[in-house]
């Protein structure tokens, strides 16, 4: 059992990164063999519109072509038994590093067909987090929860099924004096760092055992 955990946030050891370290945890603790790669460590672009994945006949039908830094992680996600994105809230919408990711791993599995299937290898358990300011309330305000949906909705079209995590009102600076910010109340941050925050940790770690559990791969 295979879960691969992608981190879009480009800091490694905030919100995000901490969240899935502890799917990874809880997915080892499990017994699967598991692993966080940091987009931001990869030099990579976008979907480029080529459609070779989508050429009939074609050397790279259903398999993105770009031989770039990301090559080698499609590849794992495509093999992987378990795939958990988790992605920070950067104006409304994912972070460009995980809405790129997503458009290469999505495009080259998607087919303009209103009768065959998506051309995704096999099924996955998946699960998305995401990490953001706001708190949940305040999703759908700001189109929060269509991007949630819109990414659930393609991740179960592809693989099924897609568990959510999401985690609000997170803490965002070390210390909230030395920036330029009067929108936050850091106290309030803080606290809610120090408890809620410690239980979507643990939310985390349950996820990560759950999604390798072999009544997840039944389907
Ligand atoms: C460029 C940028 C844009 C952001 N835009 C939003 C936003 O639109 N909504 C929101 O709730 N938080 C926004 N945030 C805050 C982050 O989503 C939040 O701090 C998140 O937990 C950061 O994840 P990390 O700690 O894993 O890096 C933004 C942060 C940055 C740096």
């Amino acid at each position: 059992m295979r879960l691969l955990a992608i981190n879009g946030s480009p800091r490694k050891n905030w919100n995000t990164a901490q969240l899935l370290e502890q799917v990874v945890a809880g997915a080892k603790t499990a017994g699967a063999d598991a692993e966080l790669v940091h987009l931001r460590d990869l030099k990579y672009t976008g979907c480029v519109s080529c459609f070779s994945c989508k050429k009939i006949g074609g050397p790279s039908y259903g398999r993105c072509v770009l031989q770039d830094e990301l090559r080698p992680v499609l590849d794992k996600a495509h093999e992987a038994d378990v795939l958990v994105l988790g992605s920070p809230f950067y104006f409304s919408t994912e972070s460009a590093f995980m809405r790129a990711f997503e458009e290469r791993l999505w495009f080259q599995y998607h087919l303009y067909s209103n009768i065959k299937p998506s051309m995704s290898p096999r099924k996955k358990a998946t699960a998305l987090i995401y990490t953001m300011n706001v708190r949940q309330e305040e999703m759908p305000a700001y189109g929060k929860d269509r991007i949630v949906a819109t990414a659930k909705r393609l991740m179960e079209h592809m693989f099924a099924p897609c568990e959510v995590l999401l985690s609000c009102d997170t803490l965002q600076f070390d210390d909230y004096s030395r920036y330029d910010t009067d929108r936050w109340d850091a106290k309030a941050k803080q606290e809610r760092h120090n408890t809620v925050f410690q239980q979507e940790l643990k939310d985390a770690h349950a996820l990560g055992q759950r999604l390798v559990s072999q009544e997840n791969h039944i389907f």
